[in-house]
This record gives structure tokens, sequence and C-alpha cells, in this order.
């Protein structure tokens, strides 16, 4: 990925709501994040009519199953002409090189591929319920940092993370392997259900490679300009002491 982009998450429950917000946002092109909700509900045809728009698409549908089976859904997925894809790191190294060999047949002679990167840990998983539940007997930083480096090591793309567990990857992964990262807000915005939160521009400085942000724009008063003030903070162009 050449550029840092701000994705935004598409979080609505419908097509309606969906048209409603991109049509404030005609004069921008904007890399959206589809996740399971919109597209369960909505199906592939949306995603035609968002690239119609000229955006570009990160379909987090996370994928988790059996080599053959991953493998021909992101043969369809590819076909969709998405731009992301992901799949869960614990899914193991053949599932994850099996997705990958599923969007190389899907894509288009020509085309570049659907980047693909791995969900690591989710960020509601604790320690407690993975090794009380899981039996997996690591704490959360190691086992985020060995399913990241098995990620790259099957060939994908990057992990979605937490900007706190950039730098840890950073470290342990090539310089070309990125970390796309949820849990954004602005200093003063609600929190949500988010525990863990960064600023943009603190995002930034951890060194993730993209930021996903949800209700901080589409909760907004003016989704617009709220778009603009985190783009500015994430770019570097508005420096804030606040983070
Ligand atoms: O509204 P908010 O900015 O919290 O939305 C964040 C988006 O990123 C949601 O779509 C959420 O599902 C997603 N996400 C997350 N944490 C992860 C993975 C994905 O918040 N670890």
């Amino acid at each position: 990925m050449s550029d840092r982009p701000l994705m935004v998450a598409l979080d609505f429950a419908g097509r309606d709501e969906v048209n409603n917000f991109l049509q404030l946002f005609d004069n921008e092109q904007l890399y959206v994040k589809v996740g399971m909700e919109l597209f369960y509900s909505s199906g592939p045809g949306l995603i035609d009519k968002i690239k119609g728009r000229g955006h570009r698409i990160f379909l987090d549908l996370k994928l988790h199953d059996i080599p053959n089976t991953v493998n021909k859904a992101m043969k369809a997925l590819a076909r969709l002409d998405v731009d992301m894809v992901n799949v869960h790191a614990a899914g193991g190294s053949v599932m994850m090189k099996a997705a990958i060999e599923g969007l190389e047949e899907g894509t288009k002679a020509g085309k570049k591929r659907p980047s693909c990167i791995a969900v690591t840990q989710l960020t509601s998983t604790t320690e407690d319920l993975m090794q009380q539940e899981l039996l997996i007997h690591k704490t959360i930083d190691e086992t985020v940092v060995h399913y990241a480096q098995n990620a790259e090591a099957a060939a994908l793309d990057g992990v979605v993370c937490s900007p706190l567990e950039v730098p840890l990857i950073r470290k342990a992964c090539n310089t070309t392997f990125i970390t796309v990262t949820p849990g954004i807000r602005l200093a003063g915005d609600a929190k949500g259900d988010q525990h863990r939160v960064t600023t943009p521009r603190k995002a930034r400085e951890l060194g993730s490679s993209a930021i996903v942000v949800g209700r901080s724009i589409t909760a907004a008063d003016d989704p617009v300009n709220a778009y603009k003030k985190i783009i500015a903070e994430w770019s570097g162009e508005l420096e804030t002491t606040n983070s």
C-alpha cells in the first residue's frame, strides 16, 4: 500500500443509510470498510454500487474455515473487485496460503489482487478468555506477534490490530507488512464500546499503515467535517496536543 488511508467503517444496517451517507461525500474518493452486517443484509450488489461511486473497499468478512472453503470463497470475493479482504490468522498458515491462491485465481487478468490481511486477536478477546477458554497459555502480545509472523510467512499483506500493537509488529515483521488499526477517536469523542482508543495522531506516530474510523465520522453531526478533521490529524497537517 503506497498511501496511508483512512478507512470509514460503514456500520449501517442497509443500503438506504449507506446511500444517504455516501451522498455527503460525492466530492471525495473514500476508502470504506464493509462488514458482515451490511454485506449479509445488502448482498454483493451493494459492492458494485459503492465501487460505481468511485470508492475503494475493504470487505471485512474475517474468513475462517477449512483451506478449500476459504480458497473458493476468496476466489468469489476477488471477482467483486474489492481492494482488501481478511481472514483470521487462527485458521492457520495453510488456510492463509489458500486464501491468497483463491484471490489470485479470482482476480481478472491484468488487475491487482485484493490485499489480504489477518485478524490476530480480536480486541474483544481478553487474556483470561484466551487462557481459560481457548487454553492458549501465552500473553495477548505474544500471540499477536506470532500470528502476524505466520501471516507474513503465508504471504499475506498485513494484519488488523490495535495501534498500540503496531510497534511490536513493526519490530517482528518486514517494513512492507501493513497494519490496519481500528479503535480511533478524536480527543473528546465518545469511546462507545471501544476500551483502548488512540487518536489519529498517535496512530500515525505509532506507525499504523491505515486507520479504521466508524462512529467518530458516521455518528457525527457533520460527518464531512469530522472526516476532514480526522484526515488532517492523521496526515499530520493538523498537529494537536491532546492525544
Ligand atoms: O465505530 P468505531 O470507530 O469503533 O468502529 C470501528 C470498526 O472497526 C468497526 O467496524 C469494528 O467492527 C471494527 N473493528 C474493531 N476492532 C477490531 C477489528 C475491527 O473495532 N479489532
